[in-house]
Order: C-alpha cells, then sequence, then structure tokens
C-alpha cells in the first residue's frame, strides 16, 4: 500500500514509525513530516491544515491509505474530501470531529445520550456567565467553545479570577471566536487517566490503558501544555473500570452518534476523571493523544496497519491485537519557555548514540533535519520512550537515555510517572 501520515508531531512519528514496519506498507509520505519522521518516511513540504494540497497530492501520487493524526485536518473535513475521491481514510468526518471542536455541542450531546460528565451551562452573553458564576462560586472551569489548541480550559480557584476569565474570553477575545461561546462547568476532584478506543461506527475496541502529564513542571505544576509525559499501562483503570467506561461513556457516545447521523469512525480519546462517583468524561478528542500515542504505539505487537484499516474496514469486532506486556514511558524534551516564548534553531547533538537502542525510540516533533544535524523549530520538541519489564525501570531508563542528550536550550520534567510508580 502507498501511504500518507498527515501531522508533524511526536504523535506522527510514532504512527509512521509503527506503519513503516508493517510488510504491507511499500511506500510511506508524510505531510508536512519533520526531521525525525524523514527517517521512515518521505516528508512532503505541505502544511496539515492545506486541504486543497493534501488532496492533489493524494490524487497524484496514487496513495491507498491517508492517516490523519491531528485534530484541525480533521475539523477541516479532509476525510470527507478524501473519501468523496475515493480514498481511503483513517479519521472521523469533519461533522463527527465536532465531538472535540465544540465543548459546548459535546457536553449537549452527553446530556442527551446520558453520558456522564461534569454539570455545565453554556453562554454566549457576559452577564449572564457571571450571573452563572455567582450562584455556583469557585472553583468552576471555564472553557472556550471551539478549539484553543488546548489552552482554552481555565481552572478558577476565585469568583473574581472566574469573573476575570469570563472578561478575557468574552470580551477581550483572547481566543478570537472560539472564545465567543464559553462552557462552565462544576470543577471534578479525582484523577485523570486518558481512555482510547478504536471504532468503525459500530463496534469499539479499547486500547491499552494510559496516562499523561499536562502540566510544564514537576509535581503537576505550572501552565497546562499539550502533555510532557506519558506512560502505560496505568493501574488506576484496572479490568473492571475499563468494562465500566466501555458500557457507561465509549458505547453511548458511538451509538448515540450513529443516531444523530454522523457516525464515528478512527480514534475516540476520552480525557477521563476517576472520581469517587465513578468515572466522568472531560473531554473528548478526534484523536490520538500526544504524547500517549508514543508510549502505545511501542507496546504494539501487531500490524498497526491492520489496526488502522479495521476501523476503515468496519471490522472492529474481528481484531484481537497483541501487546506487549511491558510498560512505556515517555518523557517529553521541549524548549525553554515552552508552552509560552521560547527561541528556534538550536542544535540537538548525542541523538545518534540512542538510535541504536531496542528499548528507547527517539520520537521527534518539532525538529528538522539539516546537513547531518537534528535542530529544534517547536514547543515541544522531542519523545524520549523506554520500555522495560516495570513501570519505574522504563523510567529510569527514559532518563538515562535522557542524560546522554546534548542540548541545553530544552527542558523536561523529572518525574513523569511519579503518580503510578509511588501507587
Ligand atoms: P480539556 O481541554 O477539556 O481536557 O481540559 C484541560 C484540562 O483541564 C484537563 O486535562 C483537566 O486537567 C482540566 N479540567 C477540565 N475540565 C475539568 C473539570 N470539569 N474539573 C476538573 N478539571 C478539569
Ligand atoms: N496529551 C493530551 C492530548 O493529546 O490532548
Amino acid at each position: 500500500m502507498r501511504i500518507l501520515v498527515i501531522g508533524s508531531g511526536g504523535r506522527e512519528h510514532a504512527l509512521s514509525w509503527a506503519i513503516s514496519k508493517s510488510p504491507k506498507c511499500k511506500k510511506l509520505y508524510c505531510a508536512p513530516g519533520n526531521g525525525g519522521i524523514s527517517q521512515v518516511a518521505e516528508c512532503v513540504n505541505i502544511a496539515a491544515e492545506d486541504i486543497d494540497s493534501l488532496v492533489k497530492f493524494t490524487l497524484a501520487n496514487n496513495i491507498d491509505f491517508v492517516v490523519i493524526g491531528p485534530e484541525t485536518p480533521l475539523v477541516l473535513g479532509l476525510t470527507d474530501r478524501l473519501e468523496d475521491v475515493g480514498v481511503k481514510v483513517f479519521g472521523p468526518s469533519a461533522k463527527a470531529a465536532m465531538i472535540e471542536a465544540s465543548k459546548g455541542l459535546m457536553k449537549d450531546f452527553c446530556t442527551k445520550f446520558n453520558i456522564p460528565t461534569a454539570e455545565y451551562s453554556r453562554f454566549d452573553e457576559c452577564d449572564a456567565a457571571k450571573e452563572y458564576i455567582r450562584g455556583r462560586g469557585a472553583p468552576i472551569v471555564i472553557k472556550a467553545d471551539g478549539l484553543a489548541a488546548g489552552k482554552g480550559v481555565v481552572i478558577c480557584r476565585s469568583q473574581n479570577e472566574a469573573y476575570a476569565t469570563i472578561d478575557h474570553m468574552m470580551k477581550e477575545g483572547q481566543f478570537g471566536a472560539a472564545g465567543t461561546t464559553v462552557v462552565i462547568e462544576e470543577f471534578m476532584e479525582g484523577e485523570e487517566a486518558s481512555f482510547f478506543a478504536l471504532t468503525d461506527g459500530k463496534n469499539a475496541l479499547p486500547l491499552v490503558s494510559a496516562q499523561d502529564h499536562k502540566a510544564a513542571f514537576d509535581g503537576d505544576q505550572g501552565p497546562n501544555t499539550g502533555g510532557m509525559g506519558a506512560y502505560t499501562p496505568t493501574t488506576i483503570i484496572d479490568t473492571r473500570l475499563e468494562k465500566e467506561v466501555m458500557k457507561k461513556i465509549i458505547k453511548p457516545t458511538i451509538e448515540g452518534l450513529a443516531a444523530e447521523n454522523m457516525p464515528y469512525k478512527g480514534l475516540l480519546y476520552a480525557g477521563l476523571m476517576i472520581t469517587s462517583n465513578g468515572p466522568k468524561l472531560i473531554e473528548y478528542n478526534c484523536r490520538f493523544g500526544d504524547p500517549e500515542c508514543q508510549a502505545l504505539m511501542v507496546r504494539l505487537k501487531s500490524d498497526a496497519l491492520d489496526l488502522l484499516l479495521a476501523s476503515v474496514d468496519g471490522c472492529i469486532a474481528t481484531i484481537k491485537p497483541r501487546w506487549s506486556t511491558n510498560s512505556a514511558l515517555t518523557v517529553v524534551m521541549a524548549a525553554k519557555g515552552y508552552p509560552g516564548i521560547y527561541e528556534k534553531g538550536s542544535v540537538i547533538k548525542g541523538l545518534e548514540k540512542l538510535e541504536k537502542s531496542d528499548d528507547i525510540n527517539i520520537f521527534h516533533a518539532g525538529t528538522s533535519y539539516k546537513n547531518g544535524e537534528y535542530i529544534a523549530e517547536g514547543g515541544r520538541v522531542l519523545s524520549i520512550t523506554a520500555t522495560a519489564p516495570t513501570l519505574e525501570e522504563a523510567q529510569e531508563k527514559a532518563y538515562k537515555a535522557i542524560s546522554k542528550i546534548d542540548w541545553p536550550q530544552g527542558f523536561y520534567r523529572k518525574d513523569i510517572g511519579w503518580r503510578a510508580i509511588s501507587r
């Protein structure tokens, strides 16, 4: 098969790496890709949001299967456009991707189909939003309705912080159009977990459990990021809880979306809060988590392409992927300053020493490869992923590998996996 992966993050490097190992993969492209991906796929200089050019490239190069990594091309309708011209695509339609793109629609959907989530209300008017906050008190959570690159959620510890957040989003246009409508919801106490289900629109298959660390600094402190590290499996989701999540959250969602005439195919990522009243949905994403995907892919023993194709071909009910019993842990190295302002263009050294190790995978996000050197080009730059029989050993190996990387302009958290390891 001739395959095109869309995206340029660590997630897309892990997907490209896993796909490239399949005997069915005859040619692999990635648009736009990055320095690391260029070692396993031919990178094509087309942005993930440039839908017209991606469709043209797919047709001109006889691509059989397109795998879409990030949410933006999904929300922009790349799946629909490619399916219209007869190409197989991994990832939901624009309609179904609304489950991530509009927090308000997602919450209304949960109410309609009785899916457990935080209590909420939606507002497009500032004074009414503030009135609601006055009635509910703090802590309280305020979310910009639309996509805001993972930054549109504010956990307000006081009522004054909540009023100020409403002003930033609704009056001052902090998130542009994405913030003109807000969702205000109950603050849920508990531990978070990432739940991934592969679906063909009718049946869903849970993948192994994972957790990520969203805060920038050690001890889960500091600003929210896309994710500074992740690990799998996690003890917080046992078999009983997995069944409960499938029954109360994933299955009603798949059935509900089909009933609403927007069947969901692809990867459904449920961000969960495990509360004292059971699992509740924080949010849906219409794609794999990053960096959770990096940790998942190194544990997958079956052919990744078979897994992705099962979602497109409608045979999720018949596949049984094999997973390594090893644990995997991934630590993100980011440019100093991320998730705020950071510099680009520094050289990363020492990676070649690690490339030959079987139990270490370095997945690249913001890098380019120029004249034999890797250059840092983004916020999150590398995911150092280690596998070992236990999570503790995987953690030790990941940090040992990092100590060999010479990149003074980068930083990373020193405590990825702490919660699971200290349990
Ligand atoms: P989201 O973009 O909706 O995943 O939110 C980002 C992060 O904010 C989540 O990973 C949680 O840590 C936190 N969060 C979102 N909603 C809530 C909530 N209702 N209660 C507590 N924490 C929340
Ligand atoms: N790791 C969180 C996300 O991908 O949204």
